[in-house]
């Protein structure tokens, strides 16, 4: 069971439209133009789901037709999405075309391509002030061994004192992997992701995957 897999995991894969445009970015014969269209599309639709699961409350409103009680998240300036340089900016990006009030953090970690298991490097992390008081959505397309996503939290929390319950963590697509690396070290998180695949190869590529999204989408 996928849910075994990570104690705070949402998955929306279930939607047609999410279906129907992750058939585009699998395929191996859709042009880096194209994947971009398709995966800003998608993303547009993460970004949504993701910041729907910041605490909400009941608000109560007029239609021109009379009252109604709604639901209403949280003050946008009191959320900061931050983005894992470089596949994650693309990510950002979709969040803030949907909420631009969001306030913005950055965080560079290289994997070392030609060594999967190496654990990967910290370059560089950027957070506005009294990050620690805020919600967080980090942004990463990708979750395949887990190793950048942890740490990321783990800069966030060690370094700039965010709660870890306090951060929601978007992502495209998942191998298990990743799943249970983010569940050993950081369970309060909740994740948010679109689908999640079957396994990661001995390159530590998600199968079946669609690829190096930062590479399909930078058109590197
Ligand atoms: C990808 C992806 C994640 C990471 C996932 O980035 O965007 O950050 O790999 O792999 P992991 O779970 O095993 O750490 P990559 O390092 O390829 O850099 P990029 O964003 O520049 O494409």
């Amino acid at each position: 069971m996928l849910s075994s897999l990570h104690p705070n995991l949402v998955i929306c894969q279930n939607t047609k439209a999410h279906s129907i445009l992750f058939t585009k970015l699998r395929d191996e014969t859709t042009s880096s133009e194209s994947f971009v269209r398709y995966a800003k599309r998608s993303m547009r639709l993460l970004a949504e789901d993701a910041l729907a699961e910041f605490p909400t409350k009941p608000v109560d409103i007029h239609t021109p037709c009379g009252p109604f009680q709604g639901v209403e998240g949280p003050d946008p300036t009191t959320i900061c999405a931050v983005s894992i340089v470089r596949s994650g900016d693309a990510l950002l990006e979709s969040v803030r075309d949907v909420e631009s009030a969001v306030r913005v953090g950055k965080i560079l970690i290289q994997r070392d391509e030609s060594d999967p298991e190496k654990r990967p490097t910290l370059f560089y992390s950027k957070m506005p002030p009294g990050v620690e008081n805020m919600y967080i959505l980090l942004c990463d397309p990708m979750l395949a061994t887990g190793g950048s996503a942890t740490m990321a939290i783990g800069t966030l929390v060690s370094k700039h004192n965010v709660d870890p319950a306090k951060i929601i963590f978007a992502n495209m697509i998942c191998a298990p992997e990743g799943l249970q690396c983010m569940a050993t070290n950081f369970p309060a998180v909740k994740i948010v992701t679109v689908v999640v695949d079957e396994k990661l190869n001995e390159s530590k590529f998600i199968v079946p995957g669609l690829g190096d999204y930062g590479d399909r989408f930078f058109n590197t």
